[in-house]
């Protein structure tokens, strides 16, 4: 027995020439909080709107919450809630029309909408804004109303495109404190996201590229497939820094993220001496050097680099 609330097989789009999506086989478990991550292009917006049945398939079968996506589009439409990454509100409405016309067009019974609007607003913190329009919110409560009105009909399944793009900090970690809510609750949700730390706070993380998926799995088995260890300089003179150790033995890779310099080093403590003698050596001043942890930024960018080799 499986709980998959979602299966794609082979999903394949295409346009022209460009296989935005290719031979994708996902699954998706009833009540995860899955993170799609990928450079720009490489088909998470595809994926998200064929899953949405907002586009046809090239080729392949899917289905969601037990609906073949080919032939029963419109009563998967009813299970989702669909969030495109400019999702757009109505500007000259206020928060709670807002809510209501997507209740409207959703066809949520008139006689729960009270009670919906009231926990939705609660839930993204809107109650105090319930009267100002749309458009003279800040960016970060257009999302959470974006998502409250998303959230109007009840879907089973959330489908969140960049949600959180162009959003400061603060606003960034309200919206995913409230996806972790929905999590704890049940919901599941499909999120592609830019932002690594994101990707961290998902149960299960696919990587996508080139409309294909590279690998999928928990944040910590992601970071645990990356060989060796990480360690971490901080130089104003990086460039100099990475030319010069990156081929020592031993060193695995290089990247660098700003004044760091991260190395994936075969071994952390004998990594650490080595660089820092060989620094030292050339003159190159640096501050902060101390075997570091992985975080999946590093993972994902050593996956590419390697991917692109
Ligand atoms: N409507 C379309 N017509 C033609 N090409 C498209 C269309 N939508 C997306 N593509 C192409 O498909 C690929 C994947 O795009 P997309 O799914 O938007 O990627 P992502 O969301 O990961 O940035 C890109 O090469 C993009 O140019
Ligand atoms: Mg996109």
């Amino acid at each position: 027995m499986t709980d998959s609330i979602i299966t794609t097989t082979g999903l394949t789009k295409t346009f022209r020439d460009t296989h935005a999506v290719d031979a994708l086989d996902l699954t998706i478990n009833s009540g995860e909080l899955f993170g799609l991550v990928g450079p720009d292009g490489a088909g998470k917006t595809t994926t998200l709107r064929l899953l949405a049945g907002l586009l046809t398939l090239s080729d392949g079968e899917a289905t969601v919450t037990g609906y073949d996506l080919r032939k029963e589009s419109e009563s998967i439409k009813k299970k989702i809630g669909y969030m495109a990454q400019q999702f757009s509100l109505y500007a000259e409405l206020t928060v709670l029309e807002n809510l209501r016309f997507f209740a409207e067009i959703n066809d949520v019974p008139k006689k729960e909408m009270a009670e919906r609007t009231e926990n939705l607003l609660q839930f993204a913190r809107l109650t105090e804004f319930t009267n100002r329009r749309a458009g003279h919110l800040s960016g970060g409560m257009q999302k959470k109303l974006a998502l409250a009105c998303t959230l109007i009909h009840e879907p089973k399944i959330l489908l969140l495109d960049e949600p959180t793009t162009g959003v400061d900090p603060i606003s960034r970690r309200e919206f995913w404190d409230i996806l972790t809510n929905l999590h704890l609750e049940g919901t599941t949700t499909i999120v592609s996201t830019p932002y690594m730390d994101e990707a961290d706070r998902c149960s299960r993380v696919g990587l996508i590229y080139e409309g294909k998926l590279v690998i999928c799995d928990s944040p910590r088995k992601i970071k645990a497939e990356l060989p060796g260890e990480m360690v971490e300089f901080l130089t104003s003179e990086w460039q100099k820094a990475k030319t010069l150790v990156e081929n020592l033995p031993g060193v695995l890779e290089a990247q660098t993220y700003g004044e760091a310099l991260h190395l994936l080093v075969e071994d952390g403590d004998k990594g650490l001496k080595q660089i820092t003698k060989a620094l030292t050596k050339n003159g190159i001043k640096f501050r902060g050097a101390r075997v570091a942890p992985v975080r999946m930024e590093e993972a994902f960018i050593s996956l590419i680099q390697r991917l692109e080799n």
